[in-house]
């Protein structure tokens, strides 16, 4: 059984999807741990009512710390908008992933996160956006590519109604299938590359 931390830093509606996932069997680990950099992250009470330990962490040598003994094995980062350092990479090397919503390498690296993102897509007028689960590397959202979905959004008005489709339409589904197939043993890296076995 994989033992998952997940990092959050907002309402945790990708950490629901993954704990929801873990309750009904699809997904073969336990949540040992949801930890937060934002005290009032709305995540850290899904994470309560779930019986799932639920920790605001500042300081990452506590994070570090924290992951270790509770002998953390897969870090997943839901909307967690702190920066990981190199050290927490190396330790965890292809062992931490991320969900980005766009398609890597659109609309991503420094600054692209939360609805930033989806303004850039909104003003550049793309037909198509969607979301992107990586493994987390030195280079900001340039870890290797674990799974991607497009979604059709040439109707969008605004920016918010983007990012609310991929949120809802796939990053939840997304999100869930990478760390299932990581759970199985199904994910390798070769090169940079992520092969699904
Ligand atoms: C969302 O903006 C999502 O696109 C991105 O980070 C945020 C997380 O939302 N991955 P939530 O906290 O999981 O609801």
């Amino acid at each position: 059984m994989v033992k998952i931390a997940v990092l959050i830093s907002g309402s945790g509606t990708n950490l629901q999807s993954i704990i929801d996932a873990v309750q009904n069997k699809e997904i073969n680990g336990e949540i040992v741990l949801v930890a937060s950099n934002r005290k009032k992250a709305y995540g850290l009470e899904r994470a309560k009512n779930a019986g799932i330990k639920a920790e605001w962490i500042k300081d990452e040598e506590v994070l570090i710390k924290r992951l270790q003994e509770e002998q953390v094995e897969l870090i997943v980062l839901a909307g967690y908008l702190a920066i990981v350092s190199e050290k927490l990479i190396n330790l965890y090397e292809n062992r931490i992933m991320n969900i980005h919503p766009s398609l890597i390498p659109s609309f991503c690296g420094p600054g692209f996160y939360g609805i930033h993102v989806h303004e850039h897509a909104f003003k550049r007028g793309v037909k198509v956006s969607g979301a992107t689960v990586h493994f987390v590397s030195t280079v900001v959202d340039g870890g290797p590519i674990i799974l991607q979905k497009a979604i059709d959004i040439k109707d969008a008005k605004t920016p918010e109604e983007i990012q609310e489709k991929i949120l809802n339409n796939v990053e939840h589904k997304l999100l869930v299938e990478a760390v299932k197939l990581y759970c199985d043993g199904k994910l390798e890296v070769e090169n940079e590359r992520v092969i699904i076995k």
